[in-house]
């Protein structure tokens, strides 16, 4: 856990911390977000010392950050930023082991640790000879994530680290992240402009502006119950499609109504029959073991087959699903799990529904 408590922070006319008191429990990843300057970074940098308060105090595990040696408490805790990164002249194995090697691992150690961080932040072998330059964004991010996770740090302090990604590759990089942090549950402060990062990523966010903490809450309270007009400004205008991101296509697929057919018995009669029966459109087939093999649909008269079925994966969010149905005109999507496994489908009215009554 990581508190702040009555903390103040002035730089000349600037309150970058006014009166912040706020906590960050352990294992959960705390969310900031608020406008350019309004002291995001700042807060963060409260925490491993690279900045101190000018009053109040910031206390990790009940113990008060001042007490501790600036230098030994920063490689205690992983940092991770946009714009500072990788070293140019060392190689991706360097970055990584950085602050192991400050800590004097064994060199062994050190080795057997970068392998295992590329491995989680899924870059092959082949990049540590590589240089920073060398790398595309999205891969730099994955390496400065490593670097962080090096020396197994309790804590991880990230500032905007997937900022300069692109919209398709940073929500990969999510996925990995979130991956990751159900795994490791680190406690981690992470900061960000972009809302839809917030709500994907918190376990809680904080609204910051001038200094001020304005709400502090889970992304399902931020969005339905946005405590100012500030609040409900930022979150914008399409807050409602928003909120379908907190949610999961395995949370909601269903499978009520839904026409399935075994394979061995699958035959464009069969499935007129049982789709005429149900009043369905589309019925899907499935092997022995449960796993989506195809579907028939109907055409106008005609039952088509398809053998390669469009299937959303069970770990997206409705957004990314509204949006994959918008695209492509789909208006029942199945929802497959581990080995392809049918776990229901998802269907378009119901989420206008959804929309409708948030
Ligand atoms: N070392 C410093 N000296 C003087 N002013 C500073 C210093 N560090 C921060 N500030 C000021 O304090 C305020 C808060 O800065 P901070 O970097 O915490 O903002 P931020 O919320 O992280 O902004 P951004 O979203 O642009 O990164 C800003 O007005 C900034 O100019
Ligand atoms: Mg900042």
């Amino acid at each position: 856990m990581i508190e702040f408590n009555n903390v103040y922070k002035r730089f000349g006319e600037t309150m970058a911390a006014d009166g912040i008191t706020i906590g960050f429990p352990a294992g959960q990843i705390s969310v900031l977000i608020g406008p350019s300057g309004c002291g995001k970074t700042t807060l963060m940098k409260m925490i491993n010392r690279l900045e101190d308060p000018d009053s109040g105090t910031v206390s990790i595990n009940g113990s008060p950050v001042s007490d501790r040696d600036p230098v030994e408490l920063r490689r205690s805790i992983g940092y991770a930023i946009q714009e500072v990164g990788l070293f140019p002249h060392y190689s991706i194995f360097e970055n990584i082991a950085l602050v192991p090697r400050l800590l004097k691992w064994p060199e062994h150690r050190i080795k057997d640790r970068v392998m295992e961080l590329l491995d989680l932040v899924t870059l092959d072998e082949s990049y540590v000879q590589r240089y920073p330059a060398e790398l595309s964004g999205g891969e730099r991010q994955r390496v400065g994530l490593a670097r962080a996770l090096a020396a197994d740090p309790d804590i991880l302090l990230m500032d905007e680290p997937f900022g300069a990604i692109d919209p398709i590759n940073r929500s990969t990089i999510h996925n990995t992240f979130l991956g990751i942090q159900e795994e490791l549950r680190k406690t981690i402060v992470f900061v960000t402009h972009d809302m839809q990062e917030a709500v994907k990523l918190g376990d809680a966010v904080a609204i910051l502006n001038a200094g001020q903490i304005l709400q502090f809450d889970t992304p399902e309270q931020i969005l339905s119950n946005p405590e100012s007009d500030f609040v409900a400004e930022l979150l914008g205008k399409d807050r409602r499609i928003q909120i379908l991101s907190l949610k999961k296509n395995s949370e909601y697929a269903s499978m009520d109504g839904v026409v399935t057919l075994p394979e061995s018995q699958s035959s464009p009669e069969n499935a007129k029959i049982a789709l005429n029966s149900a009043g369905e459109t589309i019925a899907f087939l499935v092997s022995e073991t449960g796993a989506l093999t195809g579907r028939y649909y109907l055409d106008g008269d005609r039952v088509v087959r398809d053998a390669k079925p469009l299937h959303l994966d069970r770990k997206m969010d409705l957004r990314e699903t509204l949006s994959m149905m918008l695209e492509t005109g789909e208006r029942l999507l199945p929802v497959t799990g581990k080995s392809r496994t049918l776990i229901g489908v998802i269907r378009l009215e119901k989420l206008v529904e959804e929309v409708a009554s948030l």
